[in-house]
């Protein structure tokens, strides 16, 4: 149940990548822009269902320090900066740089979106968890 929704979650956030992608190549920078926008948010709030919710529920069981959830907080503040530096190449209209970034976007995030999809969310289904309310609780989660 976490694990369905969490990994179509992911498959929304691509769908909001890739026409953002082709207005970059296009260079077509108004657009560019506007599709940043709701992209960002949704990635934004993906990480925060995951830091703020479920993350936190499966360490009650996991503990904290050196695990894969701390490998995984890693890499959304890899992914953010790597965002951000996205955004900002949108901003000069520089092509170049906006693919760059955006190609370094999508191969971090599919692996670490694998990660998560084959380990994590896999690993919250198996926990004692109350999984009804952690969906409640993510589904609350507001765009950042
Ligand atoms: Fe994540
Ligand atoms: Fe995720």
């Amino acid at each position: 149940m976490i694990k369905e929704f969490m990994t179509q979650d992911h498959r929304d956030c691509d769908a909001l990548y890739a026409p953002l992608e082709e207005a970059i190549a296009a260079q077509a920078w108004d657009l560019a822009l506007e599709r940043f926008v709701p992209f960002k948010e949704a990635m934004l709030r993906h990480f925060a269902m995951e830091e703020e919710v479920l993350f936190p529920k499966m360490e009650e069981f996991l503990g904290g320090g050196e695990g894969p959830i701390h490998v995984m907080k890693m890499e959304h503040n890899q992914i953010r900066g790597i965002i951000d530096a996205l955004g900002e190449a949108i901003e000069a209209k520089d092509r170049q740089k906006a693919l760059g970034y955006g190609e370094t976007f999508m191969i971090m995030t599919q692996q670490h979106n694998m990660k998560e999809e084959q380990v994590l969310y896999t690993m919250a289904e198996q926990l004692p968890l109350d999984k009804e309310q952690i969906l409640a609780q993510m589904q609350k989660v507001e765009g950042r």
